[in-house]
């Protein structure tokens, strides 16, 4: 049997109500098909860590998660006790550049037995992925506010887009597509009004799109492309986007399917010279944290997300099929409008495996 070494981080709020089933999916999935995880369980990078040590991770953090083969990892955020761009720059922010994580993959579908918010669509009918670049563009910290409480206040913040940085998204993403019955690409782009780097990221786009001459690249101004999210979900195939744009598509697309509570997210150093780190799209929730009826699937489906990228397929998909499996049949957590807690709806998932 093949042994990983995991870090298993819950952090804050659901992610600590969440990881717990998705643990207790990967010890069935694990234990059918012979897969040993090694857990290590890290009760830093949490929003309680910060409020006890002032700081939300030891300074050896990177040493100590170097050599993990990946990292599983639940929400964080407590904005009643820490400042979020404290919590998260102090945190997962840090995980996805330090770690060269650059690809942030989502997927996103209609599952059978979930009620779509779009009227006529079915099960199916919504099935894409979204490649969002993860380490530079919107999410930097140059810049800086000058006169500050003044009447001449300015704030500046820029956004940096490097070329490496976005042709090895753009190449992945084409990749993606490339691998899809599909192969379709879409890029969300705005060259009309972010007038320098978006009209680049076309040419990019373009260049990078030379070697891929079996795949159609389709550009899309963001605020259309949110539009047909809603209204023409069924055109999606691989949407490409820069890291803010991919950020708000990746909550927008699994709320047209019914639920963000379902939508999983495997943060990847594709190359493996760093480990990658697979969590929920969704955050550590705090007005329905406590109750014990947050979704578990987003977190379940992104721990399957871990165990395809491990090379582990058979588990992923048996995973992936007992998730199927329970939205059809059920208990359903209060999002999918039933009124399972987290645990019976993990449950249900792990006796399935
Ligand atoms: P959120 O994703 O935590 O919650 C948004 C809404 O979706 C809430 O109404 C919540 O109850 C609901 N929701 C989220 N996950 C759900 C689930 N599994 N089942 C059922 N309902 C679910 O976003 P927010 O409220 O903007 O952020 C809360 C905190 O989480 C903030 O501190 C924020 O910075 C942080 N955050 C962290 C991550 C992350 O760790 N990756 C992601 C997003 C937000
Ligand atoms: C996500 C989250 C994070 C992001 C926040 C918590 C910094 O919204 O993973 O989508 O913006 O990337
Ligand atoms: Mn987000």
């Amino acid at each position: 049997s093949k042994t990983y070494k995991i870090a298993v981080i819950p952090g804050d709020g659901i992610g600590k109500e969440v990881m717990p089933e998705a643990l207790r999916a990967l010890s069935a999935v694990c234990q059918r098909f012979d897969i040993l995880l090694e857990m290590t369980h890290i009760d830093w990078a949490s929003c309680d860590y910060y409020t006890q040590h002032g700081t939300m991770m030891p300074d050896d953090w990177k040493t100590r998660l170097a050599d993990m083969d990946a990292i599983l990892f639940g929400a964080v955020g407590w904005p009643d006790s820490v400042p979020d761009h404290i919590s998260l720059w102090g945190s997962l922010l840090q995980f996805r550049r330090e770690f060269d994580q650059y690809i942030n993959l989502r997927p996103v579908r209609l599952f059978e037995g979930v009620p779509c918010p779009l009227a006529g669509r079915k099960a199916g009918d919504i099935d894409f992925l979204v490649v969002r670049e993860n380490t530079e563009g919107e999410y930097t910290n140059l810049g800086g506010r000058i006169f500050a409480g003044t009447e001449r206040e300015v704030v500046i913040q820029e956004s940096v887009f490097t070329r490496l940085g976005t042709d090895r998204v753009l190449k992945y993403a084409f990749e993606l597509a490339k691998q899809r019955s599909r192969k379709h690409l879409t890029l969300a782009t705005k060259s009309n009004g972010i007038a320098i780097s978006m009209p680049w990221w076309d040419e990019r786009a373009d260049e990078v799109a030379t070697g891929y001459p079996d795949v159609q690249l389709d550009k899309q101004h963001i605020d259309i492309l949110s539009a047909r999210f809603v209204l023409q979900p069924d055109r999606f195939d691989v949407v490409v986007a820069s890291n803010l744009f991919g950020d708000i598509l990746s909550d927008l697309g699994p709320a047209c399917t019914g639920t963000i509570g379902l939508a999983p997210s495997a943060n990847l150093n594709p190359e493996g010279r760093f480990p990658s780190l697979f969590e929920p799209v969704h955050g550590s929730a705090p007005d329905i944290y406590g109750r014990n009826i947050a979704n578990p699937v987003a977190m379940i489906w992104s721990a399957a997300l871990m165990l395809k990228f491990l090379g582990e397929t058979a588990a992923h998909d048996a995973l992936l099929h007992a998730i199927e499996t329970v939205l059809v049949q059920g208990p359903r957590t209060p999002d999918l409008g039933g009124q399972a807690s987290t645990t019976d709806m993990g449950v249900a998932i792990a006796q399935l495996i």
